[in-house]
């Protein structure tokens, strides 16, 4: 085994028990009064028309935190046509100084640290916890992609015959298209971004519908730090202006992370386009488990189980869905999830005692409360929590849940909010919960709780699962330690923050010369 460990270290931390360092970031973080106040589309370092709508927090669902211009089909066209024409300049950009703009875009984003986190909060219900995690990520996607330029993108003599020379680089394939989802608008939005950037490409950045503020900020920051405006263009509005852009005849590649039936539709129509077979890095969604055998430590168990399936609301793509506990210890662990749930306090995300933002929107919010209306009616209902009332009653307001189910096969899509589905499995069935868990077709995120060596051994060989976590919670990806992507249902690979990322956004190239 090698350790892999490039030259440059991830962003400090912040120890949310250290009264003064946290007094300073609440005083930092206003959340009335964000950095931008307008989402338009810009490209070829021109902002363009587009139709004004209001973007309303999900916190109390009616403060408006700014105005999105969301971009007609033309001005979709507009934007790939003005990245084609910018490619030429940033594809001759050299690698050296490509990471040197990536690491000044982490300069800004830690110099704007509050300002980020202030909009995360009031345009995404994301908590001060989840905010900081947040902007460190994107800052650690920066760097690390920074140092991997260097490394990846240098120029290699290959071995060859006396006489000449075989020179092997990696060069940018044209316009790259990144379409992101609302859950991580700014580390996954820039992570993205930065990576197809660094690789040598230009690019049309399509944010997600509900945080397009957060996606403007970015992308004024990586400008300011030195990305031409013509090498990066956003366009903000919804599915249908994706749609147009992945459809574009110019378009050379495609990074996408959402839903499994987002990134069904685009690999569907790329395959229908006519011309070159362009490339999709999807990252998609999960019903992700976690297995608990009677070895593993009840408390333990409890506290990595509320981490993961309750802490952003549930709302990231490695969110525990299932949870599957032998039965000898299933009372125990379910009451004591149950009796930890009960203590999380839901509010406003920029106050640090709550734990648990809002969901994103209303449609989530009813799509989350059907779910739980035809489990009341088919399965157990074990817990559920209180939703804030109020200033706050008028937020998109989803509380934790926790659910029995009979069968694991019960579960059959990604429930994407705080609701965790619990089966109880019995001693000597392992082979069928492991089955089981395959039989979904996903493999994002999955985790282990058990103190016998053989027994994850097995649950990680039989699994071709992108991310196992043994005996901790299986949130909260590090950058550089623990890459991150699925397969299968879950996406194409390759995994963000690790070795293998950058050069499926290049085209290698083979120069032999003959002297
Ligand atoms: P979504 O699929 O609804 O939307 C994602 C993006 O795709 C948005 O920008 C949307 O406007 C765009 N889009 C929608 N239809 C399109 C189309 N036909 N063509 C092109 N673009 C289109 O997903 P979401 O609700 O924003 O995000 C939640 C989902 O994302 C969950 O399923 C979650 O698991 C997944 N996710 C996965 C990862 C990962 O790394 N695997 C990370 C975060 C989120
Ligand atoms: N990378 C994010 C996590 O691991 C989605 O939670």
């Amino acid at each position: 085994v090698d350790l892999y460990r490039p030259r440059r270290a991830n962003s400090r931390g912040l120890e949310f028990g250290h009264r003064a360092a946290l007094a300073a970031l609440v005083k930092g973080v206003d959340a009335t009064a964000v950095p931008v106040a307008d989402a338009r589309p810009v490209a070829g370092g021109k902002a363009l028309q587009g139709t004004a709508r209001p973007v309303v927090s999900p916190v109390d669902g009616k403060t408006v935190v700014g105005t999105v211009h969301e971009a007609a089909p033309d001005t979709a066209d507009a934007a790939v046509e003005a990245a084609a024409k910018g490619f030429a300049a940033w594809s001759r950009v050299v690698p050296e100084e490509r990471a040197r703009i990536l690491e000044r875009i982490a300069d800004a984003y830690e110099d704007k640290q509050d300002d980020l986190m202030a909009l995360l909060a009031a345009e995404g219900g994301r908590t001060l916890v989840d905010g900081l995690a947040e902007v460190r990520e994107a800052i650690d996607f920066c760097r690390y992609y920074g140092a991997e330029t260097r490394r990846v993108f240098v120029e290699k003599v290959m071995p060859g015959p006396t006489g000449e020379e075989n020179r092997y680089r990696h060069r940018g394939r044209g316009v790259f298209v990144c379409i992101s989802p609302w859950n991580f608008p700014l580390a996954i939005f820039t992570g993205q971004i930065v990576a197809a950037l660094a690789a040598g490409n230009a690019v049309v950045a399509k944010p997600a519908e509900q945080t397009p503020l957060v996606g403007a900020f970015a992308v004024r920051l990586m400008h300011e730090a030195g990305i031409p405006g013509e090498a990066l263009q956003i366009v903000p509005g919804d599915g249908a202006v994706g749609a147009r852009l992945v459809g574009h005849r110019r378009v050379a590649g495609v990074a996408f992370t959402g839903s499994t039936e987002t990134g069904g539709k685009i690999n569907r129509a790329l395959a229908a386009k006519d011309g070159p077979i362009v490339p999709l890095i999807a990252e998609t969604g999960g019903i992700n488990s976690m297995i608990v055998d009677a070895t593993a430590l009840p408390e333990q168990v409890a506290d990595d189980v509320v981490m993961s399936a309750f802490r952003s609301a549930g709302q990231r793509c490695s969110a525990l869905r299932l949870l599957l506990v032998q039965e000898d210890v299933a009372d125990k662990v379910i009451d004591m999830i149950c009796g930890a749930a009960r203590e999380l306090t839901l509010g406003d995300p920029a106050d640090p005692a709550t734990d648990i933002g809002p969901v994103i929107d209303a449609e989530a919010r009813d799509r989350l409360a059907a779910h739980v209306a035809r489990m009341e009616t088919e399965q157990t209902v074990r817990f559920s929590g209180a939703t804030p009332d109020g200033p706050l009653a008028g937020g998109t307001w989803f509380a934790p849940h926790v659910v029995e189910l009979e069968s694991a096969a019960d579960l059959t899509e990604e429930i994407f909010g705080p609701v965790l589905h619990v089966v109880r499995w019995k001693a000597r069935d392992l082979d069928a919960v492991i089955d089981r868990i395959g039989a979904t077709g996903y493999g994002l995120t999955l985790g282990v709780h058990s103190r016998i060596d053989a027994v994850h051994r097995k649950v990680a060989d039989r699994l071709p699962v992108g991310n196992v976590y043994v005996n901790r919670n299986i949130i909260g990806a590090v950058v550089g330690t623990q890459p991150f992507g699925g397969s299968g249902l879950s996406g194409t690979g390759p995994k963000a923050g690790g070795p293998d990322y950058l050069a499926r956004f290049a085209q290698e190239q083979v120069v032999s010369i003959n002297t």
